[in-house]
């Protein structure tokens, strides 16, 4: 059983989340090509090559979805808009079907009572901005700004929440050095820049929305808790570089306007001309700060380059991506995110949860371990709560089984299994717990 919605402040929330190039269906409405697209059809990037072309068929089915949240009880429904969906070359020309999608899809939110949360940007760049040379390009900040007026001017009316780019971390770090995510390079000065821009376009879309009247916005970045996989110092050494260049960077760029001096060390000589001057632009004034928060980590030291590390196998209970299950983590980066960066701003947790191999059997799905994980992690925030950190709300990932990246489909997220020969839906059993859990009373 999950805590109950009444063993919460009164006003905290709860939602739900997606993102539109993992659900949607990418090969219908006009959409324009994305470096996902592309990255998917070059062989050893992603599973089975699989892409997003067809995923939860969301595009045609976004009712039944929306029906499914709202049956649920939440209060929330974080989603995203596609970038190319809406302009398919990144710049210019809108594509009337595409806003016309995301105007209904608000509307069926508003008409059933969800709060809509939107991001404007989670991963899928139009190719030929990344033709460009994507978020290594400085000028990306300006195209996204211009993108982020369209969306303001059709949907700024009616958004109840807004952050510009989901997990700035994999956007750079995980894209541009680890080469795991589109456009998958390993580069370190792709990487810096990357980084740095990702902030810059982070603060460009925030000013654009205030422009326009928008309030309630928000950054939503990913943690890892690090753990040292032993105590002897060069351990110690690597684990706080792992912590600056994962969970601290971006935060310490939005909230201090300075970047780690671990991450500088080898950074400094690849960063863009003049990237001081940019934090005036960065550190635009926020009304919340989300965690997306999934795991632990276990780093040691070894040969070779800058960061100079690995991460080893822990002893903890794993889901389906092999992530150890760490509750503690959650609570640690709750407690340590408003002591040292946000203050009394309001804090979200934006994703969290947990991939399971999950079948149907005689029409339901039991997934036991996706709920046991719900409820500690759920305890993990009532303790922060308790300390006086202003936690305001909570938003599982996801609604649905959906297009894990680099990963396919193989792996399952969702409260909700979906076949994907079929594309049919069956709420698990974890879906039903959180029913149960939001219930009025
Ligand atoms: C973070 C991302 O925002 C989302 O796209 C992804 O599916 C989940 N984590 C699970 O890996």
């Amino acid at each position: 059983m999950l805590p109950k919605r009444t063993d919460f402040p009164k006003d905290f929330q709860f939602g739900v989340a997606t993102s539109s190039y993992q659900i949607e269906g990418h090969s219908f409405g006009g959409a324009g090509t994305t470096h996902w697209d592309t990255f998917a059809a070059t062989p050893g990037n992603v599973v089975r090559a699989e892409n997003g072309d067809i995923a939860c068929d969301h595009y045609h089915r976004w009712q039944e979805d929306l029906d499914l949240i709202a049956g649920a009880g939440f209060d929330i429904y974080r989603f995203s808009t596609s970038w190319a969906r809406v302009m398919p070359e990144g710049r210019g020309p809108v594509n009337a079907e595409g806003l016309d999608f995301y105007d209904r899809l608000v509307d069926g939110m508003l008409e059933r009572g969800l709060k809509p949360a939107l991001t404007l940007y989670h991963w899928e760049l139009p190719a030929p901005l990344a033709d460009k040379g994507g978020w290594r390009n400085r000028d990306i900040a300006e195209w996204f700004a211009d993108f982020t007026q369209v969306i303001a001017d059709r949907l700024g009316d009616r958004i109840w929440s807004a952050a510009p780019i989901n997990e700035p971390w994999c956007v750079g770090w995980l894209s541009h050095f680890l080469g795991l995510h589109a456009p998958g390079l390993r580069d370190i000065r792709a990487t810096a820049h990357a980084m740095h821009h990702v902030l810059l376009a982070h603060g460009r879309s925030i000013q654009v929305m205030r422009e326009h009247g928008m309030s309630n916005l928000g950054a939503v970045c990913n943690f890892e808790f690090p753990l040292p996989a032993d105590d002897r110092p060069e351990t110690l050494a690597a684990t706080k570089i792992y912590d600056a260049y994962y969970n601290r960077f971006f935060v310490e760029g939005i909230f201090k306007g300075s970047y780690p001096q671990e991450v500088m060390e080898a950074f400094a000589p690849h960063m863009p001309a003049n990237w001081q001057d940019d934090f005036a632009t960065i550190q635009q004034k926020l009304d919340w700060f989300g965690l997306n928060y999934y795991t632990c980590k276990r780093i040691a030291p070894c040969e070779g380059p800058w960061p100079g590390h690995e991460e080893v196998e822990g002893p903890l209970p794993k889901t389906a991506m092999g992530w150890e299950i760490y509750p503690e983590g959650l609570y640690q980066f709750l407690t340590r995110t408003a002591r040292d960066y946000t203050g009394d701003l309001p804090l979200y947790v934006t994703e969290n949860g947990m991939a399971s191999p999950d079948t149907v059997e005689n029409g339901t799905v039991d997934d036991p371990a996706r709920i046991a994980y719900y409820k500690d992690h759920l305890a993990a925030v009532q303790r922060a709560i308790a300390d006086g950190v202003p936690v305001k709300g909570y938003i599982g990932w996801s609604l649905l089984d959906n297009y894990e990246w680099a990963l396919g489909y193989e792996k399952r997220f969702g409260l909700v299994h979906v076949d994907f020969e079929t594309l049919q839906r069956v709420p698990k059993a974890s879906y039903q717990a959180w029913k149960e859990a939001l219930r009025a009373s």
